[in-house]
């Protein structure tokens, strides 16, 4: 971690955004000053109206997974290097990151409000639940582990914003859509750091990068919202029918992950590392051949068909 620090600080300004300049919520919503916002919320609420209701329990499911960034900022603080002085480069990283990252569910969490589709109170509790929960997500403190780990969910986030933004256009609701789609180029440019955090210590620990590859995938990587749950839930309870609307309305699938998964192994050049010891070789044999045995079990998989009721969405 004091190795890639200094690099890290070097190139701080192309993966996060100066602050005064950076798009805010208030760039998309009505203005509450205005004297046009009731009329401008109608409209919202009438474009709103031709979500499916898959759309919005993706959408709803999305927005508390963004609104549990309290979990993600410290469990990031917790990792070996990081938290070791508070004034540090990667203190800095992670309080800037969380400062960009906290407006995606607030853009989010205000639209729902406005939309006129959305039980509030029971959304509230689900994220409420989620945060007390945390998650676990098998990386402790290795920040191999850990920057593996948000490579990977960085880039499945910018999937599934940029497919919400993509329906949310095709159901006409144009406004939603460019929320997403910025939202989603957010998720771009963090994917970008740190998989070039893993690349870099790549270069000089590539046996214990492996490792943690091969270990992190064995796991699974698992969604940071898998605790998910409904008041009078067990937690967990919600997660599966959120990550089933996702798959039947091709949000975020099986074949997403597996793609991902390809992204990295090119990306972090797996195939052509040197300088590997046994444990490392064969950590690699596992992750190259990894792809090809999940592409078939994901295309086994059929999309689910139950049709569960959220309590989070009001009947229109
Ligand atoms: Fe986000
Ligand atoms: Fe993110």
């Amino acid at each position: 971690m004091k190795h890639i620090e200094k690099y890290m600080l070097e190139h701080m300004n192309d993966y996060l955004k100066p602050i005064d300049t950076i798009w805010q919520p208030s760039d998309f919503l009505p203005d509450s000053s205005h004297d046009d916002f009731f009329e401008k919320v109608k409209d919202l609420q009438e474009s709103a109206k031709g979500l499916s209701y898959d759309l919005v329990a993706v959408l709803i499911g999305d927005t508390i997974t963004e609104e549990a960034l309290p979990t993600y900022e410290s469990w990031l603080a917790t990792v070996e290097g990081v938290s070791k002085d508070e004034e540090g480069g990667w203190m800095r990283w992670l309080r800037n990151w969380t400062a960009e990252e906290n407006r995606h569910g607030d853009l989010l969490n205000k639209y729902l409000y406005l939309s006129g589709r959305v039980n509030m109170r029971q959304m509230e509790i689900s994220t409420q639940y989620l945060i007390a929960d945390g998650f676990d997500i098998g990386t402790d403190r290795d920040p191999y582990r850990n920057f593996i780990y948000t490579s990977f969910q960085e880039l499945a986030t910018n999937i599934s914003h940029r497919r919400v933004a993509s329906l949310a256009k095709r159901d006409g609701d144009a406004l939603l859509s460019k929320m997403c789609g910025v939202i989603a180029s957010d998720e771009a440019r963090h994917a970008k750091a740190y998989t070039d955090f893993i690349f870099q210590i790549l270069k000089v620990d590539p046996s214990e990068v492996m490792i943690a590859f091969e270990d992190m995938m064995r796991k699974k990587i698992v969604m940071p919202a898998h605790f998910l749950r409904e008041i009078g839930q067990k937690a967990g309870a919600a997660f599966e029918h959120f990550a089933d609307a996702a798959q039947r309305l091709g949000v975020y699938t099986a074949v997403d992950y597996v793609e991902i998964m390809q992204d990295l192994i090119k990306d972090w050049q797996i195939e052509s590392v040197t300088g590997l010891n046994d444990a490392g070789e064969r950590a690699r044999d596992y992750i190259m051949k990894l792809p090809a045995r999940l592409t078939r079990i994901a295309e086994r998989i059929k999309n689910p068909t139950l049709e569960y009721k959220f309590s989070w969405i009001n009947a229109i």
